[in-house]
């Protein structure tokens, strides 16, 4: 099967980015503007929601962006489920999975077949604060500064390698609501700029630890 790029640019990477939803989609906008800014050198080649009515499908039918929904009770087990989505993102030749408000977890053997290519962001600074209710977590430890960190997905909670984070102060009379709504606004930056780097290949990543390699070092 020959597999089309409708957006193909002039010095993109080979890679093919396909977006996982479960609601609004704002990170979805978020790397979708990137793509159209000229700011992501791969397309966004498939965006599937696990939930018909999520709202964030709009954002890729806007950008003419192809949409699957995979629901998950339609499915006898999660293995099942994540079966069919894995064969959604084959049939779509993508490369890079990209988890953008997803709000399931992946079976080891989605993990296994997308070994290293599947990224997630999580609302908190990491290793702290993992799992559900990061902003709520951070307020209740009293940190002053927390924030959101891009990272490969492995079989852990949230514990793969780190690509990249962004520090959010805490400031005096954050509620859970204010204070995840200024980290997502830096999540609305990091992912795009994350993928960017995956993209060119500028991770290197070795004992579970990732850096950035300068273009020039790039092999
Ligand atoms: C953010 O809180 C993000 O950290 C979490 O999902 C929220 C964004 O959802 N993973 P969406 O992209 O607006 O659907």
């Amino acid at each position: 099967m020959k597999l089309g790029a409708p957006d193909a640019r002039p010095g993109d990477s080979p890679q093919r980015i396909g977006v996982l939803i479960s609601g609004r989609g704002s990170t979805l906008a978020a790397i979708l503007a990137a793509r159209q800014a000229g700011r992501l050198p791969a397309p966004v080649v498939l965006v599937i929601a696990n939930v018909p009515e999520a709202p964030g499908l709009e954002h890729a039918r806007a950008h003419g962006v192809p949409t699957a929904v995979v629901d998950h009770r339609a499915s006898a087990s999660r293995d099942e489920h994540d079966r069919a989505l894995a064969a959604h993102l084959r049939g779509a030749g993508v490369s890079v999975v990209c988890l953008a408000g997803y709000l399931r977890l992946l079976s080891p053997a989605f993990i296994r077949e997308f070994a290293g290519r599947i990224l997630n962001i999580h609302p908190s600074l990491l290793p702290s604060f993992p799992g559900l209710h990061a902003q709520r977590q951070a307020l209740e430890r009293g940190v002053r500064v927390t924030g959101c960190t891009i990272h490969v997905v492995d079989e852990g909670l949230d514990s793969g390698p780190i690509l990249l984070q962004a520090a959010v102060p805490v400031e005096a009379g954050d509620d859970e609501e204010r204070l995840a709504a200024r980290i997502l606004a830096a999540e609305h930056q990091l992912y795009p700029e994350a993928l960017r780097l995956f993209c060119a290949g500028r991770f290197e990543i070795a004992g579970g630890v990732a850096r950035v390699v300068p273009e020039s070092v790039r092999r």
